[in-house]
């Protein structure tokens, strides 16, 4: 590899590290994590796809409300990785489920 390019891969690695140490858990990591493995039941808000909900004759809570807000990082953790009534364990996911905690987060209205 040029020297340019490994100038640049030092700097993203730079910047992955900053962002992970400054808010502990990486939102941005978080999002790319839930539109893989959350997104087709839960929308890309947080708002539940309709026509899933009715195949599964359940309804899927709106992320972004107060109830599920309200919840503790260690619960939400928990719904991800031990599922919760209708909703299976997330076994897809790709990083640490902290990830998405921090990205369901911004969908807080
Ligand atoms: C196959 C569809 C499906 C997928 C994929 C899915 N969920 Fe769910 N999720 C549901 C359903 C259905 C419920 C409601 C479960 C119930 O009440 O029986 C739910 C509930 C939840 C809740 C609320 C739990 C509570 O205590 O009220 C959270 C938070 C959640 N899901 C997060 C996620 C995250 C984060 C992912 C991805 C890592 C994800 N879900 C993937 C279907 C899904």
């Amino acid at each position: 590899m040029k020297k340019t390019t490994w100038t640049l891969v030092a700097l993203a690695a730079l910047t992955a590290l900053s962002c992970v140490s400054m808010f502990g858990a990486d939102a941005k990591a978080g999002q790319a994590a839930y539109d893989k493995s959350c997104k087709g039941c839960h929308g890309a808000t947080g708002s539940p796809n309709a026509a899933v909900a009715k195949m599964m004759s359940v309804t899927i809570p709106e992320l972004s409300s107060a109830e599920v807000q309200g919840k503790s990082d260690a619960d939400l953790t928990k719904v991800i990785t031990e599922g919760k009534g209708k909703m299976k364990p997330v076994k897809s996911l790709v990083g640490p489920p902290a990830d998405v905690v921090a990205y369901l987060h911004t969908l807080k209205k």
